[in-house]
């Protein structure tokens, strides 16, 4: 026997109920987006390796480890995207966007991350995504969360909490690494070995260890909202004031750093107990130097990234409701053709309808009773020849009708496709 050939490690097939929800998701962040203004781009999937090594920082734990990469048959190094910002910043760039400000963009699609599989966690995952670049003011960071609290309550997620931060300019952060690494280097024997790795690579990056022994030195040392800059504490509460005036509820986290390199100033996370050891399903924050450290000019940016592999779990235990069918069955094969002309005629008023024809009316119905089909068209040779159908409705809340060609649309209360 040929031996099957499954999919790879972390990837998967997604079809049925999970599509649907994936559907769902995107459809509805999409509408609520648009509404703030923003429009679709769509990205490659593979970038020159340093588009990713240069923006989300060697040290990080993405570059340093998760990074599909290879060499092409031309000996080029390239990377399948783990993330979505440091390609549009790429494209922002490369397509000279910056004479029309501001962008607002958002996007959907796979991104590619080699880490360990498990609940809530693939190799290959999808994100929504937006990104807004040129507005400096914090009306953007506020609008930008809010419109991901939009989309929660569009898709009725409820229960999440919103984890805010800000992580200064760059001038605070320097100030705080300095007295940190001062502090940690006093605690280094009992970091975990993680820790005392960042200890020399990127200190800031171990205020956000999940080992309770760093934890327990970290609440002790210096907290970066101690040094920030008057500038850097002024945006930050215009932020927390326009969330607070517009009843987004939020939890301060002065140790929510994120664990990519271009973020400064406000960084959030969207949180869910519900999603276990996996709990972010959604992060994002502001990058103002990242164009400019990309090869363009000093222009500031701010988004964020939905995981939606994750959503889906938390729309998973909402009732499902697929669309009723209707299936037009012919009896026989003479009257297929007659039957193909029917579906034509439903689909025309967006009706969602299939055809089967297994040559056994009883094989037929019993398959429109799987689609949970509201009507079944049977269409023998009297029907044909009359050009009318005869309606079966499936729910049996009554007989069964004769009705013209014409007149079928108008008996077929179905749900319509938007
Ligand atoms: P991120 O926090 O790395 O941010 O990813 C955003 C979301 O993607 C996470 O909160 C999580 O829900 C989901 N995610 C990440 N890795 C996986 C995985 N292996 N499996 C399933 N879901 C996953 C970013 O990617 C930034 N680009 C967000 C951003 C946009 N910041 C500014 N603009």
């Amino acid at each position: 026997m040929t031996p099957i050939i499954q999919t790879i490690r972390g990837f998967r097939d997604i079809y049925d109920k999970p599509y649907a929800l994936m559907e769902r998701v995107i459809q509805t962040a999409t509408v609520v987006v648009k509404r703030y203004g923003f429009s679709g781009i769509e990205l490659p999937l593979l970038e020159h390796t340093p588009v990713f090594k240069r923006s989300l920082g060697d040290t990080s734990d993405i570059v340093h480890k998760e990074m599909y990469s290879f060499l092409d048959r031309n000996n080029e190094s390239l990377t399948l995207r783990p993330e979505g910002t440091a390609g549009l910043v790429r494209a922002f760039i490369a397509n000279q966007m910056m004479q029309d400000l501001p962008k607002r963009f958002f996007y959907t699609g796979p991104m590619f991350r080699y880490d360990r599989p498990q609940k809530g966690r693939h190799r290959q995952f999808y994100q929504f995504g937006i990104e807004c670049l040129g507005v400096d003011h914090p009306y953007a960071d506020y609008e930008c969360i809010k419109a991901a609290v939009d989309i929660f309550d569009e898709l009725e997620i409820t229960g999440y909490t919103i984890h805010l931060n800000t992580l200064g300019d760059q001038d605070s952060r320097a100030r705080f690494n300095q007295a940190f690494q001062k502090f940690l280097q006093g605690h280094k024997n009992d970091l975990s070995n993680d820790s005392q790795m960042r200890l020399i690579t990127n200190p800031l990056r171990i205020l956000d260890s999940k080992d309770a022994g760093d934890q327990r030195i970290i609440a002790t040392g210096p907290r970066l909202k101690d040094y920030l800059s008057d500038v850097s504490k002024l945006f930050f509460d215009q932020v927390c004031t326009y969330l607070t005036n517009a009843q987004v509820p939020f939890q301060l986290d002065d140790n929510l750093v994120r664990g990519l390199d271009y973020y400064g100033h406000t960084s959030f996370e969207f949180k869910h107990s519900d999603l276990g050891a996996q709990s972010a399903f959604g992060g994002g924050g502001r990058y103002n130097g990242l164009v400019q450290l990309m090869g363009g000019s000093d222009i500031s940016g701010i988004g964020f990234g939905l995981g939606i592999d994750r959503l889906m779990l938390l729309l998973e235990p909402q009732p499902f409701i697929e669309k009723a069918p209707v299936i037009v069955i012919p009896f026989e094969d003479a009257q297929v053709g007659y039957a193909l002309y029917i579906a034509y005629l439903l689909r025309l008023e967006n009706i969602i309808c299939e055809v089967s024809f297994k040559g056994k009316l009883a094989k037929d119905l019993k398959y429109a009773q799987k689609r949970n089909a509201c009507h079944a068209v049977l269409i023998g040779p009297d029907e044909m020849a009359q050009e009318s159908v005869t309606v079966k409705h499936m729910d049996g809340s009554c007989a069964n009708q004769s009705v013209t060609a014409k007149q079928l649309v108008s008996v077929i209360s179905s749900p319509k496709l938007p």
